[in-house]
């Protein structure tokens, strides 16, 4: 059957994936972020995971005003890198996984979660910048990608919990699939940042800790952070930290943390960057 062995957090600023493009991933302000990902990659090579259940959001690229869909799974073939307005990143096409996708949207939706199903639509930094940062600059991404777009873009967005038992039930999902895959799932976005009105540029480095601590180990407190607490805490785009919490949903009661690392600033953004696995209870 197939299993979520391992979580990833990250953010997904679209600087980085500037300097991937531009080849200044090793200079004086890129050199210490990308390097907080170097065990991340060597991790990768070596976990060969089939699929990667990649959870962001889409900025206006593929939805806009006219549809505003709160939690969405990508079933398609494939993927193209969008257009942001500078022309499409250089990056290869995204592949999908469509047998396991609708597997998942079936159950996800048979388990009460209302998804929006998507066969067609390109995928903006959201989703391109994590797989650069995890798997470099290859000819064609080695993994197959499920994209799970969250709305985190307009108000009301689902809550930390919402998000934590959507995680839960992709679990089930995913443990239900029959053929045998190595599957991740990468929670993506954040961590502090504002970027407009009279607080742009707000970082909160112990804020943005404190989350990543809640991740690791066999507390939920982060699932209960309200939305008004990343507001005032994180600035009007840290909310997009509830996306992590579907990842850390998935990987069951407890976690152990494998590699972290925390940078500021990028951009007018916090980078932040956690591995963590599923400590599975000992059988009874
Ligand atoms: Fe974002």
């Amino acid at each position: 059957m197939a299993r979520i062995t391992a979580g990833v957090g990250s953010s997904h600023v679209p600087l980085l994936g500037v300097a991937v493009d531009q080849g200044k991933t090793g200079d004086d302000y890129f050199g210490p972020i990308f390097k907080g990902y170097e065990w991340t990659k060597a991790w990768e090579k070596a976990e060969k995971p089939d699929v990667v259940i990649l959870v962001y959001n889409d900025h206006a690229s593929a939805f806009d005003m006219k549809i505003v869909p709160t939690f969405a799974i990508g079933c398609g073939e494939r993927y193209k890198p969008a257009d942001e307005g500078w022309g499409p990143r250089p990056v290869p096409d995204v592949e999908g996984h469509p047998d396991l996708a609708w597997h998942i949207a079936q159950s996800l939706i048979l388990d009460e979660f209302d998804m929006t199903i998507i066969n067609e639509m390109d995928v903006d930094h959201g989703l391109t910048v994590p797989l650069s940062m995890m798997f470099g600059q290859p000819e064609k991404w080695p993994v197959k990608v499920v994209p799970l777009a969250v709305n985190v873009v307009t108000y009301p967005v689902p809550s930390g919990n919402r998000c934590w038992a959507l995680g839960e039930a992709i679990r089930r999902a995913v443990e239900s699939f029959p053929e045998d895959l190595n599957v991740q799932i990468w929670g993506t976005g954040g961590m502090s940042h504002q970027l407009q009105g009279p607080r742009a540029g707000l970082l909160n480095r112990e804020w943005d800790n404190r989350f990543m601590d809640q991740l690791v180990g066999n507390t939920d407190a982060a699932r209960w952070i309200p939305h008004i607490e990343y507001l005032r805490e994180t600035g009007s785009e840290g909310i997009e930290m509830v996306m992590w919490l579907i990842m850390r949903g998935a990987l069951g009661k407890e976690t152990r943390c494998l590699h972290r690392h925390y940078h500021i600033p990028c951009s007018n953004t916090a980078i932040g960057h956690l591995v963590l696995e599923p400590v599975e209870p000992e059988a009874a």
